[in-house]
């Protein structure tokens, strides 16, 4: 997908389709600024007629343009609820309706509501979102139609749309980077495959380095190994930083639980839907997609990123409910279900990243069924040791529709996960299951302003949803741009 930025187009401008969308009740639906005569008639008549209203949802295409240029009239909904969501989820709906056409070539443009910079960032998401497709494992795949995308304003006095169209297609690489990784399934992106992907982001700013199995026992990491312990295929740490070589500037910490495949271990999961585990590395996949746009942004802050990656698998040598282990800060921990895999390979990455120093750290992951049952998947816990993170976030998730929820650790949560045999365990049992995990993570981040998203709810769709199809959605990868930009 290719996607360009020009001025408000002119009747000669060549495409094959102009994309206008509009609000229910808006006023110029009869006189609609398409450069092109016949349809900005066919179009009034659409409205005319009532076949065109603005509900959120319609896409109406009129035919019979100069040049066999259509329009796709396309709803908005009600005019007060028009934000980026509703655009990208409109430009969603359009870019799938034109490739099922085979359209290859189509202009959207940016309607005059709010920010024309902040809508044309949305109109390139929206198209790019809907038309990722996860085809390489297919040994035929349909070309799809639909390969280059131009984004306009609609009148000559908005400013320039270039800028954010550059901006939102660099953050699209990213989010493709971060989807293809999340729906690669078990056997082929293994630990060792993820740090030849997160080594391919090399230069312009970024160094990686990759730690084995007997460096991350060297380094005390002893949760991470006891997890990484019953799998045939080797764990990896990956270490990336990334250097903006701006003086002064902050340092953000980011952590992605890298669980490339979760069979629950010797506390095995049923059969139903356990397939699905290969997803349970898209926190990390969310980290290295940021990376990925990050560098091809050039965003003048400095980021250490971990990606603690291992399987979990039942196996002779596999860790076992009961063993007490040990973390790099010293923390014994008791495991009573080899399932609860994720917190203590974030653990120890935690701990190695505080380490470090940063400003703040934040780690994506997909942890717990619990926060599934909580927030469905509209939106992704949020827990955080410090309020002005966890508004900043908040923000974030706001502006890019990657919506956060914040969630509570109270003093309950964190009796649930005390042993009378080690320091803590790793499972606070069934009740809170989601606060109980993250009070057990804030062991590890000493002061450091911290916070964990649990995105198991939002990290892949079980069904289409929105500009979003079946498989990894990239959740967290805008997010943290998003945050990132703002913090640079
Ligand atoms: N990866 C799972 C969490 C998960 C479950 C994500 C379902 C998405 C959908 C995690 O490792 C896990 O198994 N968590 C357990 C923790 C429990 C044993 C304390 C859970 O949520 O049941
Ligand atoms: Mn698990
Ligand atoms: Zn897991």
């Amino acid at each position: 997908m290719e996607f360009r930025a020009t001025r408000p187009p002119t009747a000669s401008h060549k495409t094959g389709a102009f994309v206008l969308f509009r609000a229910e009740q808006s006023r110029d639906l009869g006189r609609l600024p398409v450069p092109d005569t016949v349809l900005r008639k066919l179009a009034a008549a659409a409205w005319k007629a009532k076949e065109f209203t603005g509900k959120r949802g319609q896409v109406v295409a009129l035919h019979g343009g100069a040049g066999g240029r259509r329009l796709l009239l396309v709803g908005l909904g009600p005019r007060k609820g028009v934000d980026g969501e509703a655009l990208r989820e409109g430009a969603g709906n359009a870019a799938l309706d034109l490739d099922g056409r085979g359209v290859s070539s189509a202009t959207f443009l940016v309607p005059a509501l709010g920010d024309a910079v902040d809508l044309a960032g949305a109109c390139v998401e929206g198209a790019g979102l809907a038309l990722y497709r996860f085809d390489r494992l297919k040994s035929k795949a349909p070309k799809p139609a639909l390969g280059r995308v131009t984004v306009a304003p609609e009148r000559g006095t908005a400013p320039s749309v270039t800028a954010p169209v550059k901006r939102a297609a660099a953050v699209m690489e990213g989010v493709r980077f971060a989807r293809d990784l999340g729906n690669l399934p078990g056997n082929i992106a293994t630990p060792v495959y993820l740090a030849r992907e997160a080594r391919t982001l090399s230069g312009r700013g970024v160094s990686v380095r990759v730690h084995d199995r007997a460096a991350i026992k060297r380094m005390r990491m002893g949760a991470f190994a006891a997890v990484a312990q019953g799998s045939h295929n080797e764990p990896r740490l990956i270490e990336i930083t990334y250097r903006c070589g701006k003086r002064g500037a902050e340092t953000i910490g980011l952590v992605g639980k890298g669980v490339t495949f979760d069979t629950g271990g010797i506390s095995i999961k049923p059969a139903a839907l356990m397939e699905e585990m290969k997803f349970d590395m898209c926190g990390g996949a969310a980290v290295l997609g940021a990376v990925h746009a990050l560098r091809a942004l050039q965003l003048p802050v400095n980021v250490h990123a971990l990606v603690p990656a291992s399987d979990n698998m039942p196996d002779g040598k596999a860790y076992r409910p009961g063993d007490i282990i040990k973390a790099r800060n010293g923390t014994t921990i008791e495991v009573i279900s080899t399932d609860a895999e994720g917190r203590l390979l974030l653990c120890d990455s935690l701990v190695y990243s505080a380490d470090k120093k940063p400003d703040c750290i934040i780690n994506l992951a997909t942890l717990t069924g619990a926060i599934v049952v909580a927030l469905g998947d509209s939106a992704a816990g949020l827990f955080s040791n410090d309020d002005a993170l966890l508004e900043e976030l908040e923000e974030a998730g706001r502006e890019t529709g990657e919506r956060l929820w914040p969630m509570p650790i109270l003093p309950g949560h964190d009796e649930a996960i005390k042993s009378p045999y080690s320091d803590l365990r790793n499972s606070g049992g069934r009740w809170g299951g989601a606060c109980t995990a993250a009070a057990f993570l804030q062991n590890f981040v000493g002061d450091t302003p911290w916070a964990h998203l649990d995105i198991a709810g939002t990290a892949w769709n079980d069904r289409p949803r929105s500009y979003l199809r079946k498989g990894a959605t990239g959740f967290g990868v805008r997010l943290l741009v998003e945050f990132l930009a703002r913090r640079a």
